[in-house]
């Protein structure tokens, strides 16, 4: 259930609610609505401050009990002194509403001084991913134990827009997490195609999906490859959203949808294989960005693709050694069945071209080389354009999704260099989110693109404080902002 949010008037010392959240900046006084409610707190507030208790720090909180009247708690929430301001109230709304799902009080207002239509956005995006939890294959609680969840938000002083494309913003975001967190065996690819037809049904997009006989048609033999040792029916997920004018060339999101990336014939040591159930986030933060995009009723047109399979060892597998034809017509030899996102996206781009499309970015969890050189913090950002990867960089910075670009020089396409083929599918563990990137770059020739290396952001194996173990929603932020970008 995704959080219900609201605006509110900033009448503080009045207020009847469980838990004022109030965000703090570093140094901040208190003034303006603040001074009602230290009155209500008798003047806690003010001492607490004077006494430098709490300074506004970045994630620092303090918890005051309320007073006999206006809110029952209050929590005091740091948001430091470096940054834009709409970032550092996505975060401090993300803060505000875990703990107020570990408090149990069900409701709560966030009051952040004067909002603007951005600043409000990023606190009701961040409040939102505060409060989202997937619960679906856990039984609940016994009563007795049971806390209420934060199920509504109120943010005091909202700006009405900004409220409502936070809204639209954060379903988008709700939808990749619970796709990327719901287990391997319910997220197949046949549930992927059954969200996108949903989301096409809500929103009036044309979703069309391909099965294996349809991809053998159009001789897929690289994305093929990959479905070859499961049994399941692998999808090509395509939703074409139409807000801009008839005929505008769209711009084309495409997605890695790997159900289960077990590695294939080449498969991966037991310990965390459970982690692969993720290699399925590029496909959701399509799915995401498309519902969100469909209902910020932006004026461009979008087409999302998705690939999805699952990579499986079997008698049927794919094997090293084993040379395949691609739709493009090139050549690939296999030479690790691990590095199966990027035979995926091979097919998705050449399909792609279809579309005339403006721009393609594309989403994949596809190195571990890319968590080795950026960590959990940036996404790796590649492309054949510079213009276009400095726009997708600044859309990812503005959605608190900061990328990092690595080089794409020829020098490395020697690491890919087939004997047999027109290309390998791996280089080897030196440059390995370079030499992916330049795979899929062979399959990108006619059109503008960007790629963008999610494996070490769209999850993440410690809890960060704003989110918990588990998805991040990245790169839903980043679709979005480029997208809106490119609306006017
Ligand atoms: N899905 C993985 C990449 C991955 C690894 C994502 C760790 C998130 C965390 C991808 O399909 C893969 O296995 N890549 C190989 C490529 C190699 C065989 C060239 C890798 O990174 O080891
Ligand atoms: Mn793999
Ligand atoms: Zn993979």
């Amino acid at each position: 259930m995704m959080l219900s949010l609201s605006g509110g008037s900033p009448e503080l010392g009045r207020l009847d609610i469980p838990l004022l959240v109030v965000a703090l900046a570093a140094g901040a006084g208190v003034d303006g609505e603040l001074a009602s409610l230290d009155t209500s707190l008798g003047g806690a507030l003010m001492r607490t401050l004077e006494r430098r208790d709490f300074r506004g720090t970045r994630d620092e909180t303090l918890h005051l009990a309320g007073g006999t009247t206006g809110p029952a708690r209050v929590l005091l929430i740091g948001t430091g002194s470096t940054g834009e301001r709409a970032g550092r109230l996505r975060r401090a709304g993300a803060l505000a509403a875990r703990q107020g799902g570990r408090m149990g009080v069900g409701e709560l207002a966030m009051f952040a001084g004067p909002l603007d239509i951005m600043e409000t956005e990023a606190l009701a995006v961040g409040l939102a991913a505060g409060a989202w939890d997937y619960l679906d294959t856990k039984s609940a609680l016994p009563a007795d134990e049971r806390r209420a969840p934060l199920s509504r938000a109120r943010i005091l002083g909202a700006d009405d827009a900004g409220l409502a494309s936070g809204v639209a913003i954060a379903e988008g975001h709700g939808l990749a997490r619970t796709l990327g967190m719901m287990p391997g065996n319910l997220c197949t690819p046949e549930f992927l195609a059954t969200t996108a037809r949903q989301i096409g049904e809500r929103h009036g997009l044309t979703v069309t999906v391909l099965g294996r006989a349809e991809m053998e048609q159009l001789g897929m033999g690289s994305f093929l490859c990959v479905a070859q040792g499961s049994p399941e029916d692998p999808k090509l997920i395509t939703l074409e959203y139409f807000g801009g004018a008839s005929g505008a060339q769209p711009i084309a999101l495409v997605g890695k949808g790997l159900c289960f990336d077990s590695g294939g014939i080449s498969i991966k040591p037991a310990q965390g294989m459970e982690w692969m159930k993720f290699d399925m986030c590029g496909a959701a933060g399509v799915l995401g960005a498309m519902e969100a995009i469909a209902r910020l009723r932006l004026p461009v047109n979008v087409v999302g693709l998705i690939g999805s399979t699952t990579n499986m060892p079997s008698g049927t597998a794919v094997k090293p050694g084993d040379v395949v034809r691609s739709m493009s017509g090139k050549f690939i030899e296999i030479i690790n069945t691990d590095a199966e996102g990027r035979l995926v996206l091979a097919d998705l781009l050449t399909y792609a071209k279809q579309f005339k499309p403006a721009a393609v970015i594309d989403a994949a969890t596809l190195t571990g080389a890319c968590v080795i050189a950026l960590g959990h913090t940036a996404t790796g950002v590649l492309g054949n354009e510079a213009a276009l990867v400095q726009e997708v960089l600044r859309a990812g910075s503005r959605a608190g999704e900061p990328g990092w670009e690595l080089p794409m020089w020829d020098d490395y396409k020697e690491l890919i260099k087939s004997d047999v083929a027109d290309i390998k599918n791996s280089g080897g563990r030196p440059a390995g989110t370079i030499t992916a990137a330049l795979f899929l770059k062979e399959f990108a020739d006619d059109f503008p693109w960007v790629h963008l290396d999610v494996a070490g952001t769209a999850y993440t194996e410690a809890d960060l404080g704003t989110v918990p173990r588990g998805p991040t929603g990245v790169p839903v932020g980043t679709f979005v902002e480029f997208v809106r970008g490119r609306a006017g």
